[in-house]
């Protein structure tokens, strides 16, 4: 198969001379994205300041990811990490009835979990549900762990460790039979993975700029349901999710409408440039033909690196699977530095390497970086 997005790669110069599979950490910097941050820039220097034209691009921004998985521009917050945002969600529940309990998943990235830890000492009773060997959660321990008192189930749509995908639509109807909010860490998966957030039915969904979405780090992006949005008082909180940021009142804590009510300080606005450009980009495309066309990928890396006999750890299962798929090495750091040596990007995660296509990477760059790894394998 021949790349559908030959004239986009192009808006990608660092690939004439790069191999860039590393969308799981860090996706490639393209034209359009370099050219937001320095406009940026040229405002800043040409304007001495511009307050209102670099809000304006907050907003921007949030349409744009609003676009993407189908949400209402007021349903979307900016942060500056999903860190920060799972803490800002956290915040804003209470524990303090009889139904305190967080079900979450020992396949969920780190903060995440530390996140809801943190609540204990507020009374939330945090259950872990450990995965199974192929590091998958099964629907049945979902089914187990979810109960009338579990106040907030909180998953990954994808895993950051291999790539697993799980099912938003299917998992929400499970929490909302029990009265349970569903959570989903969507970072590894939005801007590779079709989101649609109403037919879904989630309730906060989260994501940062700086792997698939094409930006770069210190901006975040929180959807929360209109409905439930409107409920929902932020602990952590600040002038900008005021009705008025500008109204100076410091005695009235007046939360905003819908879902800005979260947003807290001044916003990251040079991030917020970056994260509209990439956010853009993808929605001219859509996502359903570059979720069709990693899908491929995805065959391809499998298919190469059986032949050559590697330890595949993600599922075999395209269905199953994001664009990451994980390699079994010995030594991932060291042979994600080797690999850079020849110009390779790939991810090394604890005992994996993760090759994280995105749209403009080819069929011939999976099979020269699954080569590259078998051959280092033997030779090092
Ligand atoms: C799925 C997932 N969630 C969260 C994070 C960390 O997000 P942040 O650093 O924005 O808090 C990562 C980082 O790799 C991730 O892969």
């Amino acid at each position: 198969m021949v790349t559908p997005f030959k004239k986009q790669r192009e808006l990608f110069p660092t690939l004439s001379n790069t191999i860039h599979l590393s969308s799981c950490s860090q996706s490639a910097i393209s034209l359009p994205v370099k050219d937001a941050i320095s406009s940026y820039l040229q405002s800043w220097t040409e304007n001495g300041m511009d307050w209102n034209g670099w809000m304006d691009e907050v907003q921007h921004a949030k349409n744009e990811f609003a676009r993407l998985i189908n949400a209402a521009p007021e349903e979307i917050a900016v942060l500056s990490s999903v860190s920060d945002a799972a803490s800002a969600f956290a915040g804003a529940l209470s524990f303090s009835t009889e139904r305190n309990k967080v079900v979450t998943t020992d396949i969920d990235f780190p903060c995440v979990g530390h996140v809801w830890l943190s609540h204990k000492r507020r009374n939330a009773q945090v259950n872990f549900i450990p995965p199974e060997e192929d590091h998958s959660i099964s629907f049945q321990a979902y089914e187990q762990a979810i109960d009338s008192k579990t106040l907030v189930t909180s998953i990954p749509h994808v895993s950051y460790y291999n790539g697993y995908k799980q099912d938003l639509k299917l998992l929400s109807q499970l929490a909302h039979s029990h009265g349970s909010y569903l959570f989903v860490d969507a970072y590894q998966s939005a801007g590779s993975v079709s989101i649609d957030v109403k037919d879904s039915d989630v309730d906060v969904l989260v994501a940062g700029a700086q792997k698939f979405l094409l930006g770069v780090p210190g901006i975040a992006f929180m959807y929360v349901k209109k409905e439930l949005a409107n409920q929902l008082e932020p602990l952590t909180t600040g002038w900008f999710g005021r009705q008025n940021p500008f109204a100076f009142t410091n005695q009235i804590l007046d939360y905003a409408d819908v879902t800005r009510r979260f947003d807290t300080g001044t916003p990251p606005m040079i991030n917020a440039y970056a994260a509209r450009a990439g956010i853009s980009l993808l929605n001219q495309i859509g996502i359903k033909p570059i979720e069709e066309y990693l899908n491929h990928l995805s065959g391809v890396c499998i298919e190469t690196a059986q032949k050559h006999q590697l330890e595949i750890a993600s599922p075999l299962d395209i269905e199953r699977k994001g664009s990451n798929t994980a390699i079994r090495v010995k030594h991932a750091s060291y042979l994600e530095q080797h690999l850079k040596s020849q110009r390779i990007i790939v991810a090394a995660r604890n005992d994996v390497l993760r090759i994280a296509p995105h749209f403009y990477n080819t069929e011939d760059e999976i099979v020269k970086t699954v080569e590259a790894i078998a051959h280092a394998l033997i030779t090092k």
